[in-house]
């Protein structure tokens, strides 16, 4: 049952309006969801990739989620409303996340591999964000309404807009701090793109 028991006491914590754990399992797509995608996942590990895909495809139907089989969803993950709600192949979701309807972690179709996001713990990604590609969103991070995220976000940040940019550091507006941060993210992300550009020469040789 710890499952279940983390499953529903996140809703509880972050939904105001969850009144019983009874209605939390027969109201809330999300919990439905994450559930069925545990079966999904079961059967993707054992091989039964066939069967694990109609699963899941069949669970959409009903939720309006949208979740591969063979994401890594940990436990006590919240997923608010969710209809539009992508997860890829290779995303990976820690507890204590929160994500919200129309949230897609997708890949950029450029990448291969491990071509989807890793969502940290306790990290918020709000209504209609699209986090892209192979990147983090770091440890208890927040991702804006609608933003569009295509490189690493730090821990304990808030980033907002397309593309998304920080806007807050540990809560606090700090314009130095904000600076230095973004000065990393244009780095590093300047680096990766020059490795996937020699990688994708490199295999076209
Ligand atoms: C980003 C968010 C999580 C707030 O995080 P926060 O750390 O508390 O940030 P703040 O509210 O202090 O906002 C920081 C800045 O970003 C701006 N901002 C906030 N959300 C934004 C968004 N989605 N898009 C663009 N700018 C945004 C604020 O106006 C503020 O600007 P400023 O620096 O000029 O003052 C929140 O605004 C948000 O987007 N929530 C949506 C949650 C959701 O999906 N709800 C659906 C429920 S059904």
């Amino acid at each position: 049952m710890g499952w279940w028991k983390e499953s529903i006491d996140i809703v509880k914590k972050n939904d105001p309006a969850a009144r019983s754990s009874l209605e939390i399992i027969l109201t809330y797509p999300g919990v439905k969801a994450l559930a069925a995608h545990r079966i999904s996942h079961f059967l993707w590990k054992h091989g039964l990739k066939l069967l694990a895909r109609m699963h899941s495809q069949f669970w959409r139907f009903w939720t309006q989620i949208e979740i591969h089989p063979g994401a890594e969803i940990a436990e006590g993950v919240f997923i608010d409303h969710g209809s539009g709600l992508v997860i890829g192949e290779t995303a990976i979701v820690e507890k204590g996340v929160m994500l919200y309807h129309g949230v897609t972690l997708g890949g950029t179709g450029k990448d291969v591999g491990k071509r989807h996001p890793t969502v940290r713990e306790g990290a918020l990604v709000s209504a209609h964000a699209q986090v892209i590609g192979p990147i983090e969103i770091g440890k208890n991070s927040k991702v804006g309404a609608a933003a569009v995220v295509v490189s690493d976000v730090p821990a304990d940040v808030t980033v907002v807009g397309v593309p998304a940019k920080v806007v807050r550091v540990h809560g606090k507006k700090d314009e130095n701090a904000i600076h230095d941060l973004e000065e990393h993210r244009e780095y590093y992300t300047s680096k990766l793109e020059e490795a996937r550009y020699q990688s994708l020469h490199s295999s076209k040789l």
